[in-house]
């Protein structure tokens, strides 16, 4: 049985762990990390997805940023991770699910992201035609979902850190 929970300070080690081993090195040297730096995670959308055993090793998780969009305050999705010996089980796909309705939850209005637009369809990601996030990005990996009705019109422009 695996267990989403909110992830905790305690929980911090274990992540960082577990996305150095399920990302290539140089991990913060991606462009979304800059949107990332000096900047307080949204908490209450991090997850983790642990075993709902007593050794309750950490499965996967799930980490949110505010970031502006063109001139709204966006979330932008990831890192997201599943260790590597229990990826296909269908852990990334909760930790992204049940995020995402918490977000709506609380009234946020877009997600934006870079990943794999295969991947991410299934959660209706679909290509942003109207957004440029900094180089080194490809384009065709910005990808965008509206939280609530309309929530990505007037999304267009570049992608800025919160810190700016
Ligand atoms: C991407 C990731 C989080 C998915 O986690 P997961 O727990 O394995 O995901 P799920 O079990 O919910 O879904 C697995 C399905 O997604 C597919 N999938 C996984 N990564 C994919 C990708 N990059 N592109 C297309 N499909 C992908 C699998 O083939 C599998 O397909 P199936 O359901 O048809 O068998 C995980 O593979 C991972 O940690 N990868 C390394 C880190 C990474 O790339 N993170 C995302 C950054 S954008």
């Amino acid at each position: 049985m695996i267990r989403i929970a909110p992830e905790t300070e305690a929980d911090g080690w274990e992540i960082e762990y577990l996305l150095d081993t399920a990302f290539a090195p140089g991990r913060s040297a991606l462009s979304s990390y800059r949107l990332r730096e000096g900047v307080d995670p949204v908490t209450p959308l991090c997850l983790t997805a642990r075993d709902d055993d007593t050794m309750a090793s950490l499965a996967g998780c799930i980490r949110f940023w505010p970031v502006i969009a063109g001139e709204r305050k966006v979330l932008l999705l990831g890192p997201v991770a599943t260790h590597p010996t229990r990826q296909g089980e269908g852990i990334g796909a909760r930790l992204i699910l049940e995020s995402l309705d918490r977000a709506t939850a609380q009234g946020w209005t877009a997600c934006i992201l870079i990943g794999d637009e295969p991947y991410y369809q299934r959660f209706g990601f679909a290509k942003s035609e109207t957004l440029r996030f900094p180089p080194p990005t490809n384009p065709n990996r910005v990808l965008a979902k509206a939280l609530q009705p309309g929530g990505l019109d007037g999304i267009e422009g570049d992608v800025t850190s919160m810190r700016a």
